[in-house]
Parts: structure tokens; sequence; C-alpha cells
């Protein structure tokens, strides 16, 4: 192995295929899976939608990809429109895929909880196919789970799937971690994705695969999003190396998930416990510090973790099962330095705030009471 993953906090996605994994490829199947001829694949994509309690999946390069293609699939002819977080990854840190693939409108939703969206707040965004020609209708409910690392309540997304359905408003799910979801849940991931239309399971950064990501749905659904897979480019070939992968990923590693989350945790709570203040209650494997109220200077911080050899990016801590103990106490080193700094030399952010900034570069609550202000002049 190249590269070290044990002191690094920027994302899960820094995980790195483990031994196992690689010596796995050597006997994989070799077939051409945009022909459904790789065995591997065919595994990967019935075990996974087995899990998810879906009759079908479809192996995807990307979260990005698995997001778009199925939100795609869902939507017919403009105008429509998309509703969801407005810090949702879909809306946020896709590229601006909804309004190029999807030609869609998107109503992003500041939960009223703070924390995540619940029917109510849908209701209250929801715009009916009703006959008035200058709105477009709302078509797609789009949720997060996790989303900043929060575990949506079964009980919210029993209201929301079931009004979805009496709407006829289709469900989709980011669950690039619903594994840590169930995990942390204790409820299987078909629990979960039973209440949606379609999900998007990531393998590539919580559980550990060097790439991919799982769509599952029913199987007019896959087949039309399969087209639109293959339409973007996404029709690999030989692909069963990944999907031999993949798999081990997700029968070695969602075991592993909640050791990760007590990590996560205890960090939080030694936060806390130093005066950090959080932007979140800590529930599975990230931390958010927050920014607007411990007033870290990024330079100070970078040079700090530097100093202590931990990797970190804005305002976020990541954990995966490539980390170490030691290395989350180099962390809490660093982090104190930079913090008794914050309280000498407290850091202000100059310039106007944006309302979208990239979350790698750590968040700010000022932007939010910015947008929620502009809500209410609308
Ligand atoms: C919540 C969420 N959804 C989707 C994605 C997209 O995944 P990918 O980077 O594989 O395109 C990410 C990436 O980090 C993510 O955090």
């Amino acid at each position: 192995m190249t590269y070290e993953t044990y002191n690094e906090f920027r994302s899960d996605t820094f995980t790195v295929p483990t031994k196992e994994m690689i010596q796995s490829v050597l006997d994989c199947s070799v077939g051409d899976s945009v022909y459904k001829e790789d065995k591997d694949t065919l595994e990967l994509e019935s075990y996974v939608a087995k899990l998810a309690g879906k009759e079908a999946g479809l192996f995807c390069c990307s979260g990005t990809m698995s997001n778009q293609i199925a939100l795609r699939a869902h939507l017919y002819q403009p105008p429509h429109r998309i509703l969801c977080d407005y810090r949702a990854h879909v809306y946020s840190h896709e590229a601006g895929g909804l309004a190029t693939l999807s030609q869609a409108m998107v109503t992003p939703v500041i939960p009223a909880n703070g924390l995540y969206l619940t029917l109510d707040d849908i209701i209250a965004n929801f715009i009916p196919d009703d006959g008035n020609i200058h709105m477009a209708p709302t078509r797609v409910v789009s949720l997060e789970n996790t989303l900043s690392g929060l575990v949506y309540p079964l009980d919210e997304l029993k209201r929301i799937s079931h009004w979805c359905h009496d709407n006829g408003v289709k469900l989709h799910c980011d669950g690039a971690r619903l594994w840590n979801a169930a995990a942390e849940g204790d409820v299987s991931v078909g629990e979960i994705c039973k209440y949606f239309d379609s999900v998007s399971l990531c393998l590539s950064k919580t559980l550990g695969a060097p790439i991919g990501s799982l769509l599952v749905g029913d199987r007019a659904f896959i087949e039309k999003a399969n087209h639109f897979k293959k339409q973007n480019g996404g029709g690999l070939r030989q692909q069963g190396m990944l999907a031999r992968m993949a798999l081990i990923a997700v029968k070695d590693n969602f075991p592993k998930l909640k050791e990760t989350h007590k990590w996560a945790k205890e960090f939080g709570k030694w936060c806390e416990e130093n005066g950090i203040a959080l932007e979140v209650p800590v529930q599975t494997n990230f931390v958010f510090i927050d920014f607007s109220k411990v007033k870290l200077n990024p330079s100070v911080w970078d040079e700090s973790c530097k100093k202590y050899n931990v990797r970190t990016m804005g305002n976020r801590i990541s954990f995966h099962y490539q980390n170490t103990p030691d290395a989350i106490e180099s962390l809490k080193k660093a982090l104190l330095e930079a913090y008794k700094d914050s309280l000498v030399n407290p850091y202000v952010r100059k310039g106007a705030p944006s309302l979208y900034r990239a979350s790698s570069s750590g968040s700010d609550s000022t932007m939010v009471e910015k947008e929620k202000q502009a809500a209410k002049a609308i």
C-alpha cells in the first residue's frame, strides 16, 4: 500500500482498497457488462438489490452518476421540479447536473427543525400540477440519508413516503451513506430503502471500495436509468474487477461502521468538553465544527494539522475504518492548538458570504441566516 489513510480525516472517500480487494481481482470475471455478461457485476447488483429489498440494481461509476440518472429517469417532460434539502449533494455538489441532465427547477428547502426535512416542510414547498402555468410542478422529492452525518428518523420517512405515493410524487434517496444510517439505527438497509422508489448507495465512501455506486429500484426503472447511464458515457465494459472489490467492501466493511461512529461521537464529546462548538449533533461518522462560533484561522488550522501529521479539510472531520486511535489523538492536539490561537486571535471572514460555498471550505451559519431572510422576503 503506497498511500496512508490512518491520518486522513478529509473524507471517507479517501479510504483505499485493501490487500484482499486487490488480490481478488486476479480471478474476477471479465465479461462485457454493457451487454450484462459480467458475472461479478451481476452478482454485486443482485446482492445489493436484495439487501435493499428492491427488484434490481445498477452498478454506476460514481454516486453523482447514480443520483443524476435516477432523478432523470423519474422525470419526463419539463417544466418540472425536484424538491430537496438546500444542503443536498444532488443540488449543491453535482456540478449543476439537475439543470443540464434533467432540465429541472429545484426547490432547495431549509429544514424548519435545522436538521432534516419533515413532511410539513415538503408540503409547505410543494408545487402541485394544478393548471397554474406560471409554475413548474414538483415531480420528485430527493432526500439524503445520512445528511451531515444525521440519521433520518424512520417515522418521518414513512410519513413522507406515504404522502409522496398518494400524491404521485417519486421519492429518491441519495444514500451515499445510508449504510451508516442502517448501522447506527440497528436496522437493515432494506428497512430504510423500502420507503423510496430509488436509492443510490455509494460503495467508494464509508465502505471503502475504490470506485462505484449502486442504484436500486424496480426493474423498469433500472432499465430506464441504464439507458441514461449509457448516454452519459457510463457504460463500463470489463468492470468485474471493480464489482469484485466492491462486493468485498460491502461484506467486510459494513460491520465496521459502528466503530467509526463511536470514534466520531467520542471526538464530538471531547470537542464540546473543551468549548469547541459543533454545528450539528454527532450521530454517525462526521463531526462538524461550528466555524461561525469557533473562530479558527484557516491557515493556523492547516499549519497545526501539518504539525501533528493529520489531514483535514474545512470544518468537517470525517472518520472511517482506516483511521487509527493514535491519529485521532494527534487530531485532538492539532485542534486544541488551533482553538487556543482562535481565543487570542479570533478569525473574522472578509467579504460577503456566498449562499452555497463548497462545504469543503467550511460552513458559515451567517450564510444560512442570509438565505432565511431572503426566503422570508419573497
Ligand atoms: C452525500 C453524497 N452523495 C453523493 C456523492 C457523490 O459521489 P461521487 O463522488 O462518487 O460522485 C457524494 C460524494 O462525496 C456525497 O457525499
